[in-house]
């Protein structure tokens, strides 16, 4: 490898350096390639154009452990003649100010840079140029820049002097990227707006994390500032929950006309405030052009495989909103936010969407360096365990559970998607490691197969909290504990037994016994029932069966589902199980109103306020369109996406049957309340297709493909010849091929009210309304109905609105008088 020979060179200047050097070529140039990696961010330029197209290199990682340079073809930017190399460095996250926590002083880092271009000539001659002494440094345009607290950069600033490199003393282990570098990958342009207050605001209609592009024709010395925020309030510019980052960029223009954009930095935003220093916003905006001004959207180049549409355009957005939560926080590091002080690698919101985010991408080499972060972590911090986030640069403690879990979770993901058994061998390390601690903290207390120790955020941002902006919600520490115990020894005996490791799969598969014995003995009562009263209680203990009744926990659940009036309580530990947990229960009902309701809190709710990304919390915005009032509050926090990830295995039904999907099963759950889905999967093993339709006639049509080399065991859903029930619908085992089935299912989804239907769902139908109040004359009637469903946030009521009628104890009507009395 070129760079290892090649000398780390620095500079005594303090602030975003620029080192450079100048060099002749003499004849036709046949081919020129620059490799090149520097500290904290780098940006090269040959005679003034860049070099690559790579945005924020080398990437976030512990340098400590390895540093990534990249290998740049830069045979179009070589002139024969003179020439001038020029690299910009810049803090990003590894020096200046980053991370949760003030750690320790980076402000004395030093800026570092190995760069060597090898220009082949026509003549069949090598040039060479190597960083070393001879380069020279001096103070760059760029006047102050960090990940949290945007840039500022003075086009008009002329470096008083110019000094020498010397070679510095760093010693890193250099490798080439495996992972798709950050890239610009889409743009778009915004529409001008004038505030409420009068503010100049670029409103690009999706929230995102990227730069601003724009054109400067901008007068000499003129100071321009662009702010950053997601959302309007009051219908002014708003950015208080980037909490403590500055969210800006300020540009000072020499008067010439070229683009700019940020080169140490990145925002997250939907709507950009242009201020020009010294104006009124009234004299502004008419030196303002919204055609000068493009985001870039930047987030690892990884390849897109999803495509879906549904026949719902807000559940549509829905999907988008999932898609662009993930766009936004794949910068290298699967990160929470990207625009408040945080954009930390949060372990807990990692593994709860990794399985839907290898539907949507190719998440394949992403996920393995964060596997790899992980594990560096867990040695060099933690003797074992795994952090709040990774990489922790230093900033380590253990993530409890859910969060430290993601050591087993991710690695089983990326298997069970990609299929390769030696992504599995070489994550398993850190899953017995992480294994180990977990027996460790059990041994460490009553020895008795349950932890009751250690850190816990609990089921964080559920809504079932003390307080209604609590951050834990209502389920007990010691269940979540017990629960992911169970879970993460459960994945490693597995990922164990898939390696080879027998003794230890048979140790592991042996004590995950035990745990499960345990939580049962503790969690449920002799006769069945669950303790944990909350949904998240019941989504964890009937998803992966912890009970001894199943039938009981069904009934529990529903009822605690009624008495939240089937509201979303779970926060990050029930979300990503809950509709899995309803679709595989029988429970699809329950499913479809919680995704489709867009009220308060269902999920097409934030849809309706005109989100364009996924939401930290379920109230991150008031009905009333204010922001809640909490200091943690991000309008684009990807982990309850993972809602993507059930449109796609249940409402579509597409399941990986086996890891990397060379067998599948396509077993869709169709429910009256969608008309249809269409769905296309490039998986590993080719690409899947799972469609259906709800016809007017009441006809369902469903559509397949199987790939090339892959094959499906497809289930056509409340089909005549098969028992009736989805679950045991007629089941066809399918080779590679196209398919296609049109019959008259056995439930009637154009009349679809049954036994099933929530009375809730009844009222709010004025043809049900009146075909009942004429059915049961004076029991029904609508000043009963209004009044009520008005008054369903009473918990009785509310509970009754939403029981299935074939649940109800007693007659519609006699309950409906009870309700009356209330
Ligand atoms: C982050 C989360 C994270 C959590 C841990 C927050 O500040 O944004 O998403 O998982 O802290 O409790």
């Amino acid at each position: 490898m070129k760079l290892e020979k090649v000398k780390f060179i620095t500079s005594d200047i303090k602030e975003s350096p620029k080192f450079f050097k100048n060099f002749d070529v003499k004849g036709k140039v046949k081919s020129a390639q620059l490799t090149i990696t520097g500290l904290g961010l780098y940006n090269a330029f040959i005679n003034g154009s860049k070099a690559g197209d790579s945005y924020l290199a080398p990437g976030f990682n512990d340098y400590d452990n390895y540093l990534r340079y990249e290998e740049i073809d830069v045979t179009d930017l070589i002139n024969e003649g003179s020439n001038k190399i020029e690299v910009y460095l810049g803090n990003g996250w590894y020096k200046g100010r980053f991370g949760l926590m003030p750690r320790f002083d980076l402000s004395e880092r030093e800026y570092i840079l190995a760069a060597s271009l090898e220009i082949k000539m026509a003549a069949g001659t090598v040039i060479v140029i190597e960083s070393d002494e001879s380069w020279s440094a001096e103070e760059s345009v760029i006047r102050s820049n960090s990940i949290y607290d945007g840039e500022v950069r003075d086009d008009t600033f002329k470096a008083s002097e110019t000094i020498n490199c010397r070679i510095a003393d760093a010693k890193y282990n250099l490798e080439k990227s495996l992972v798709p570098p950050i890239r610009e990958k889409h743009v778009l342009k915004p529409e001008l707006i004038r505030t409420k207050s009068g503010e100049n605001v670029l409103d690009f209609k999706q929230n995102m994390a990227g730069v601003i592009r724009f054109i400067n024709s901008f007068p000499k010395g003129t100071t321009i500032s662009l702010k950053f925020g997601e959302i309007l309030i009051d219908g002014n510019f708003y950015n208080e929950n980037y909490r403590s980052a500055n969210g800006g960029f300020v540009y000072i223009s020499d008067g010439r006309k070229k683009t700019v954009e940020a080169m140490f930095t990145y925002f997250g935003f939907r709507y950009v405030k242009v201020e020009i220093a010294g104006m009124s916003d009234e004299e502004a905006v008419k030196l303002i052009d919204p055609e000068d001004f493009t985001a870039l959207v930047l987030y690892s180049d990884l390849k897109n495989t999803i495509r879906v549409k549904t026949s719902n355009e807000k559940v549509n957005r829905l999907l988008q909103n999932s898609v662009w939560g993930q766009r936004s926080n794949f910068l290298d590091v699967p990160t929470d936010c990207p625009q408040r002080d945080e954009r930390l690698g949060w372990t807990g919101d990692a593994q709860a969407f990794a399985y839907t985010a290898c539907f949507n991408m190719n998440c394949e080499a992403f996920y393995k360096k964060y596997i790899r972060d992980m594990r560096y972590d867990q040695q060099k911090f933690l003797n074992g365990d795994i952090p709040m986030f990774s990489p922790c640069l230093g900033d380590a403690a253990p993530g409890g559970p859910a969060w430290a879990d993601a050591a087993a979770i991710i690695p089983w993901t990326v298997y069970e998607h990609y299929g390769n058994v030696d992504d599995l061998k070489e994550a398993y390390p850190m899953m017995r490691d992480y294994t180990e601690t977990l027996i460790k903290k059990d041994n460490e207390s009553a020895k008795d197969h349950l932890i009751k120790v250690g850190h816990c955020f609990g089921d964080w941002l559920a809504l079932d909290g003390a307080t209604k902006n609590s951050f834990k919600g209502g389920t007990e520490d010691d269940y979540c504990r017990a629960f992911y115990y169970w879970y993460s020894v459960t994945l490693t005996a597995r990922a164990a037994e898939v390696i080879g490791e027998e003794e230890d799969a048979e140790k592991y598969f042996h004590l995950a016994d035990d745990i499960k014995a345990a939580f049962i003995a503790e969690f449920i009562t002799p006769n069945g029932r669950l303790c944990i009263d909350t949904q998240t209680g019941y989504v964890l203990a009937l998803c992966f069966g912890l009970y001894r009744d199943k039938e009981k926990l069904i009934k529990g659940f529903k009822r605690r589902l009624a008495e939240d009036q089937l509201k979303l309580k779970t926060g990050f530990v029930g979300t990503s199980f809950l509709l899995r947990t309803l679709f595989e229960n029988g429970m699809e009902d329950y499913a479809y109103r919680m995704m489709i309701t867009e009220e308060f809190t269902g999920w097409l709710y934030a849809v309706n306020l005109g989100a364009t990304t996924i939401w930290e919390r379920w109230n991150s915005v008031m009905p009333d369109g204010s922001m809640s009032p909490t200091g943690m509050n991000s309008l684009n926090h990807y982990s309850y996406g993972a809602v993507a990830g059930a449109y796609y295995s249940y409402v579509a039904g597409l399941r990986m049957a086996s890891p990397g999907w060379k067998k599948a099963v396509i077993s869709p759950i169709p429910n009256y309340r969608l008309k249809g889905i269409d769905l296309e999967f490039n998986s590993p093993a080719g690409t899947y297709k799972s469609a259906w339709e709800i016809r007017a006639d009441g006809q369902f049509c469903m559509k397949v493909t199987v790939p090339e080399g892959a094959s499906a065991k497809i289930v056509l859903p409340y089909h005549p010849e098969g028992s009736g029930d989805h679950g045991h619908g007629l089941a066809i085992d399918a080779a590679a091929g196209e398919y296609e089935y049109t019959y008259k299912p056995t439930v009637d989804f154009i009349h679809p009210y049954n036994g099933d239907t929530f009375i809730a769902d009844i009222v709010a139908d004025p043809n049900a309304v009146r075909a009942l109040t004429e059915a049961i004359p004076g029991q029904f009637d609508e000043a009963l109905t209004s009044s009520y469903a008005d008054n369903s946030s009473t918990n009785l009521a509310g509970a009754i609105f939403f029981t299935p009628i074939a649940d109800l104890p007693k007659k519609i009507d006699e309950i409906l008088k009870d309700v009356e009395a209330l």
